[in-house]
């Protein structure tokens, strides 16, 4: 039973609004979470709701943070909630619109996260063995995708390529994992300065260095891991790329580094960089527009790299299972955000599981300190997340989290079942 409903206007990591909202159980606990925000958004992804106006250049979620006080609470503390899918269900329906544009998403995914904090804490399980028994699976600490170079709309350079990350496969532990990361992460910070180049960051805590050609940021990133001791590869360190393709496709034509490339030439240009370089992992490879290249792409690289479908499926099961029977893919992104509230996440995890699509989960490039995804990687069992730099409070905080997890389950194996990342 929902006693109490609180929300506020804070700021993420973009130094943007976002929403934070606290529930109050009848037994005093209280469940807090804040909604993360997109930069790269995917076209059928669930509507912030914004204010427009002139105070934060419009970005405000005043509307949005009055709805939970208001009509949200109303529902809320109307009634009590058996379960997290009757709640989740009962906002979507009190919004009312397919986008959830009314209440705004933001509004109802971060109701949505606080409302599952409230049903573990009812539970007494922490929130990734309340998730796990959700979703009948056991846990699992995840390979952590560190994205140490930036691009794309997440920085100011002129790379095209939105996320060059590392994945330490090969490590013993998660936490081992996550100081091999931090590792590279430094000694990728002296390659840029020994070679001229900046080492400003991007949004998700990765550098930003004035480069244009993705051959050139995956040759800094394989001389630091190297340069840090270690193997690149799957076995050591992997390399998994977000190109986000979205943002530099126009009519039908891919443009990198000032070539244009039709799809059958990206296909071949992924194709030289999978050849060339220890790259494990493809995400949005193709823009979301493109469906004829997406079965291609799969069919010509997928039994050598996973292919992530995020803008492309948008964290929606119905989505999803298109995606199996097209086979447009062989993985899905997970953003709450993106579906809308825990339950259709939690839909769409299963509808991946159910056609042997595997997942990764992600945070979003505008963070704040709530760890939820750190919890629903572990609890979904998955063994993939993405949650940015080993750097930067809103990024670390995840992985921090995922230590704690660790250190107070030290029986919970690490890394992904039946993906390449196991592949001899
Ligand atoms: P976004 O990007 O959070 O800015 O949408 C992340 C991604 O594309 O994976
Ligand atoms: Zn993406």
């Amino acid at each position: 039973q929902i006693t109490g409903v609180r929300a506020l206007q804070i700021l993420d990591s973009r130094g943007y609004p976002t929403v934070k909202v606290w529930l109050t159980a009848n037994d005093g606990t209280i469940s807090v979470a804040s909604a993360p925000s997109g930069a790269s958004t995917g076209a059928h992804e669930a509507v912030e709701l914004r204010d427009g106006g002139a105070e934060y250049s419009g970005r405000g979620v005043e509307k949005a943070v009055d709805n939970i006080r208001g009509e949200i609470a109303d529902l809320l503390t109307s009634r009590s909630w058996g379960t997290l899918a009757d709640l989740d269900q009962a906002l979507v329906s009190l919004d009312g619109t397919p986008g959830r544009s009314r209440l705004g998403a933001n509004a109802i995914v971060a109701v949505s996260m606080a409302a599952a904090r409230a049903f573990a804490a009812a539970a007494g399980a922490p929130l990734h063995v309340w998730i796990g028994q959700r979703l009948g699976r056991g846990g699992r600490l995840p390979v952590p995708h560190f994205n140490v170079l930036n691009g794309g709309q997440h920085a100011a350079n002129p790379l095209e390529f939105q996320e060059f990350m590392i994945a330490p496969a090969g490590a013993p532990s998660f936490a081992d994992g996550l100081r091999w990361g931090s590792d590279v992460y430094h000694a990728l910070a002296k390659r840029l300065k020994q070679q001229g180049l900046a080492t400003g960051l991007g949004d998700e805590g990765g550098y930003a260095p004035a480069i244009a050609r993705p051959e050139e940021a995956l040759d800094l990133i394989v001389a630091a891991i190297e340069d840090a001791g270690y193997t690149p590869g799957r076995h050591g360190i992997a390399i998994a790329l977000d190109p986000a393709a979205n943002s530099f496709y126009t009519e039908g034509t891919y443009t990198v580094a000032g070539r244009a490339h039709s799809t059958d030439q990206m296909i071949h240009y992924y194709e030289k960089l999978i050849a060339d370089y220890p790259i494990w992992s493809l995400e949005d490879p193709l823009a979301e527009e493109d469906t004829d290249g997406w079965p291609a792409l799969t069919a010509a690289l997928g039994n050598r790299v996973q292919v992530v479908g995020d803008d492309l499926f948008v964290t929606s099961a119905d989505r999803v299972r298109d995606g199996i029977n097209t086979a447009s893919a062989t993985a899905v992104l997970i953003k709450p955000n993106q579906a809308g509230t825990v339950s259709e996440t939690f839909d769409t995890l299963t509808a991946a599981a159910e056609g042997g699509f595997g997942a990764m989960v992600s945070h979003r490039s505008g963070e704040t300190d709530d760890t939820f995804v750190a919890d629903l990687v572990v609890g979904a069992g998955c063994g993939q997340l993405k949650s940015g730099a080993p750097a930067r409070g809103e990024r670390v905080a995840k992985y921090n989290r995922l230590l704690e997890i660790q250190d107070e389950n030290p029986d919970l194996p690490y890394g992904p079942t039946g993906t390449h990342l196991n592949d001899q």
